[in-house]
């Protein structure tokens, strides 16, 4: 039934878009159009109906967004326009195309006082800028997208893709150097291969719309994190625990998510 179904993912040049490029082109008899930036500027309203009038997409999985939690703090207005802003249009294009919207989220929308893993109808109170926008971008898929899914993920991080805790543990340990490590904050660290291997499962059987967790099997804090990275990788490193500074911005001290039953 799905056979020959596109697939637009927008915001293909990030750690997540590029790890379903890598995993999915040409695969699965779907036909993938993975778009970057420079190819597919979400803020413009107009590039993205241009591409949906072009490509005429069944499904849009929109894994481009503002993620940078600090720089949230510092540009609001430039996290709200992605992502808020940028995600009502595509929710706006998907509605008039009648595209099934596939849009990731984060733990971030918690304000990790639980201390149990979050579930998916737990109440948001994000803390931080970058949070907050997200809860809003995701909270307007819910309300008004005809056929829209919340993918939530934690602690993202690719082995091989971007900018991320993994790869920066990795490189600190490969110089050899002595490496503090937050040890206050606790997470569910997730590789985006499992974040893709669950989008498939959403494409494959279009379980009823709404919000999903997809999130690493163990709760972590970023120093045990780094212990395993370290370990995993045959390093020898002396691992500091140190406490979080949230000078600048405010991060939850516990966002575990608990996975979704598929
Ligand atoms: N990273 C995490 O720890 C984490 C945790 C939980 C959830 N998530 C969510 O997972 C999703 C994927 O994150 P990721 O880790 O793959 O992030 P990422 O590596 O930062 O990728 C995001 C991509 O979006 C692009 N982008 C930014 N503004 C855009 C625009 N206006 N139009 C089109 N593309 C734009 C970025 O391009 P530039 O870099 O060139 O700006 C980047 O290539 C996001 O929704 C994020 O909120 C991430």
């Amino acid at each position: 039934m799905l056979k020959n179904k596109k697939i637009l993912v927008t915001g293909s040049g990030g750690q997540l878009g590029k790890t379903l490029q890598k995993r999915f082109s040409g695969k699965y008899g779907f036909d993938w159009i993975f778009l970057p930036k420079e190819k597919l500027d979400i803020i413009e309203t107009k590039q993205i109906q241009a591409t949906f009038k072009k490509y005429n997409p069944h499904f849009c999985i929109n894994c481009a967004a503002f993620t940078d939690v600090l720089k949230s703090e510092e540009q609001p207005s430039i996290a709200y326009k992605i992502n808020v802003e940028a995600v009502k249009n595509i929710t706006r294009v998907c509605n008039e195309n009648e595209s099934i919207l596939i849009h990731i989220s984060t733990d971030y929308v918690f304000d990790g006082r639980k201390k149990r893993p979050y579930v998916e109808n737990d109440k948001a109170n994000p803390v931080n800028v970058y949070g907050m926008t997200k809860y809003l971008g995701e909270k307007h898929v819910l309300e008004n997208a005809n056929y829209g899914y919340i993918v939530r993920t934690s602690w993202l991080y690719s082995k091989n893709f971007g900018y991320n805790f993994y790869r920066n543990i990795l490189n600190e340990a490969s110089i050899g150097n002595e490496i503090k490590v937050v040890s206050d904050q606790y997470g569910t660290p997730t590789n985006t291969e499992k974040v893709a291997n669950f989008i498939l499962k959403i494409l494959a059987s279009l379980p009823k719309k709404g919000i999903y967790h997809c999130a690493g099997d163990q709760v972590m804090s970023w120093y045990d994190f780094a212990k395993r990275i370290v370990k995993e990788n045959n390093y020898s490193n002396k691992i500091v625990p140190i406490k979080s500074n949230t000078q600048g911005v405010i991060r939850p001290t516990y966002s575990p998510l608990k996975n979704t039953e598929m």
